[in-house]
């Protein structure tokens, strides 16, 4: 067929991850690739009820406002979503949505979008859809002052917006310092540009709650803007496909015209689901019970993995790991060999800004909530096994 589709959209990378979606299918296999919670991570009891409550409640079943159920949103403020005065919340289809509706209301076509290197795949999808540039920029812990994304912004005069991933980040898992927070806002507000903070894994800590959010920590910069972002996907079902924005009044409106344009509101009956879940009052116990778990978890992969000479950086919440492979290992087949054992990975090129560049090639990212607690080691010495040749 001869058609002319428009080269944004036709351009938009195939997302690697769920390139990987096939392999997980294979039966036996553990899957440390996806950050998809095992099943005894859901609140299944809780989650019946609601639902139940849900059928039978018309507003499930009706139109509803576009920027969100008005007693969800009461019940999010309440509950996850702390609102700053002159802001507002929405509800989206999942944080994806909300750094859709963020990118596509600050950058127009052409202009530039700062992410972070590594890069949530699906950001460089957002950007693409709407022909706007992903510029990356470096974090590493030791960079108090944030110089990485400082010579970023420097070489990005056509910036339109900064996007970051502060907490218990994907793929890397690690988390911005209080200090490096202020650091950002301060660089950003420098330039007037807006923040995009996707925050999905905040509540998921191990042992101690992360630093305050850049939303939070913001009134302390003069001009900082952060857009932030939030997700039932991590602490209560992914199939939900609902998370929040919480926006500046000023960027809230376009972004729900925006969102209008394209679903016109958020899925109705997921909504009550989601209220109804809230109002049982079981959201903080059950969160409490999946950070234990994803805590144990980790903490017996890295032991294994890190006795058997993988390099694990120190993570302290969320759900990833982004290890280095042992010296001497031959990555040229490594994931085949892995995936021949019954175990996989999510290999680090995935998580490069450009197809073909190799800087992350020695990486992998482990998802450790997936397994059953007695599938771990298991995990963890297949792909030993399968490191070793
Ligand atoms: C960093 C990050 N942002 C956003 C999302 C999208 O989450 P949601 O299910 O809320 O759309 C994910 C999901 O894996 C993620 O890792």
């Amino acid at each position: 067929m001869n058609l002319v589709l428009n080269p944004f959209v036709a351009a938009i990378p195939a997302n690697p991850l769920r390139a990987l979606f096939p392999y997980a299918a294979r039966q036996g296999m553990l899957n440390l690739a996806s950050g998809h919670p095992s099943r005894d991570a859901y609140d299944h009891e809780g989650l019946t009820e609601a639902l139940a409550k849900a059928g039978a409640d018309f507003a499930a079943w009706t139109y509803g406002p576009s920027g969100g159920d008005p007693e969800l949103l009461a019940a999010l403020s309440e509950q996850v979503a702390e609102v700053p005065a002159g802001h507002r919340l929405l509800v989206t289809s999942g944080a994806q949505q909300g750094i859709d509706l963020a990118i596509r209301t600050l950058a127009p076509p052409g202009a530039a979008v700062l992410v972070p290197e590594p890069v949530y795949p699906a950001v460089l999808s957002a950007c693409a859809a709407v022909g706007v540039r992903a510029v990356g920029y470096r974090v590493a812990a030791s960079d108090a002052a944030m110089s990485g994304l400082a010579d970023a912004l420097a070489a990005t005069p056509d910036a339109c917006g900064v996007y970051v991933l502060p907490t218990f980040g994907n793929p890397t898992g690690e988390t911005l310092s209080q200090t490096q927070r202020l650091a950002l806002l301060a660089l950003c507000a420098a330039r007037g540009l807006p923040i995009i903070e996707d925050d999905p894994y905040r509540a998921l800590w191990f042992r101690a709650p992360p630093p305050p959010s850049l939303m939070t920590l913001a009134p302390q910069v003069p001009g900082a803007v952060v857009i932030h972002l939030g997700s039932l996907s991590k602490i209560i079902s992914p199939g939900l496909r609902l998370g929040w924005a919480i926006a500046p009044n000023a960027v809230a409106a376009p972004m729900q015209e925006a969102r209008q344009a394209s679903d016109l509101q958020p899925n109705s009956l997921a909504q009550r689901v989601a209220l109804h879940y809230l109002r049982l009052g079981r959201l903080d116990a059950h969160v409490a019970r999946v950070r234990a778990l994803y805590a144990a978890r980790h903490d017996a992969l890295v032991e294994r993995l890190g006795a058997a000479g993988f390099v694990m950086p120190p993570v302290e919440g969320g759900m990833f790991v982004f290890a280095r492979m042992p010296e001497g290992v031959a990555r040229e087949g490594l994931f085949e060999r892995a995936v021949a054992r019954g175990v996989m990975y999510a290999p680090g090129d995935a998580f490069a800004l450009l197809s073909g560049d190799a800087a992350f090639a020695d990486r992998m990212r482990l998802c450790f909530v997936g397994l059953a607690d007695v599938d771990v080691p298991l995990a963890a010495d297949r792909l030993v096994a399968a490191a070793r040749g």
